[in-house]
């Protein structure tokens, strides 16, 4: 799953890493279910906000998604055509890696999805959501484990800037020892996250946290460098 660049050191083949979702009895098809159920959950509930406020009926529901992979967690949700989803979602996926873009161009293209803007752009850049957000679901999916903890730290910092009031934040962590996720909870509330769920399972590394932004909506600050991946 890793290959070596160079001088660069090792880096992953975030292509192959993709990989063992072909796997359903892998760890990351498990960590999979529980991402779309907390998608689905999402959209459901701003589904209903929006059936009760007529006047916003009219607006598209955004998702944002930062290193986005083949975007199978919003794009496999979406490809149920569930009627409790809203009417009009509106994604915007982030990602590096034109593989993974490529694969998710063509599932769009395959089950008929429209309104996914796949943009080739560095996540870990301030000035790459200046026209992608807020919006009202951002997912940091396989992000976090891939930075350093002060990037973590930093990047939860600035996701007031990329969620409209409201939001829901889906993110995901290992739990690996030392276990970063009781900080990453602290740091989300204190950016003005309420927590929804978090799901840790026994016996299994990976988790996934779902967070309403409750806080003080905030501008993309301009030229920021908000992480770096490590792997
Ligand atoms: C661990 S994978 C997670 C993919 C997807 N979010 C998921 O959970 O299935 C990390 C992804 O981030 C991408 N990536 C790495 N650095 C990035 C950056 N600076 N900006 C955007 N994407 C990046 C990689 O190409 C890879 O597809």
């Amino acid at each position: 799953m890793t290959l070596e660049h160079g001088q660069a050191g090792p880096r992953t083949d975030w292509n192959a890493w993709h990989d063992d979702y072909a796997d359903p009895g892998s760890a990351l098809s498990a960590r999979l279910v529980v991402v779309r159920s907390e998608i689905r959950r999402a959209l459901a509930d701003h589904a209903a906000s929006q059936t009760d406020h007529a006047a916003s009926q009219s607006q598209p529901v955004t998702v944002l998604s930062a290193c986005a992979g083949d975007g199978r967690d919003i794009l496999g949700v979406l490809a149920e055509q569930d009627e409790r989803l809203p009417g009009r979602v509106e994604v915007t996926l982030l990602e590096t890696d034109r593989r993974n873009l490529d694969r998710a161009e063509r599932f769009c293209r395959d089950t008929g999805l429209t309104g996914v803007r796949l943009l080739d752009r560095d996540a870990g850049l301030s000035n790459s959501y200046l026209d992608a957000a807020p919006a009202d679901l951002v997912l940091f999916c396989g992000v976090f484990g891939n930075l350093t903890d002060a990037d973590v730290r930093r990047s939860i910092e600035s996701l007031p800037a990329l969620c409209r009031p409201g939001a829901t934040l889906i993110w995901t962590r290992s739990r690996r020892a030392p276990d970063l996720t009781p900080s990453i909870r602290e740091w989300l509330t204190a950016a003005g996250f309420a927590e929804l769920s978090f799901t840790a399972p026994p016996g299994v590394q990976g988790s996934v946290g779902a967070n309403r932004f409750d806080g003080e909506p905030a501008a993309v600050p301009p030229n920021q460098r908000l992480f770096s991946f490590v792997r």
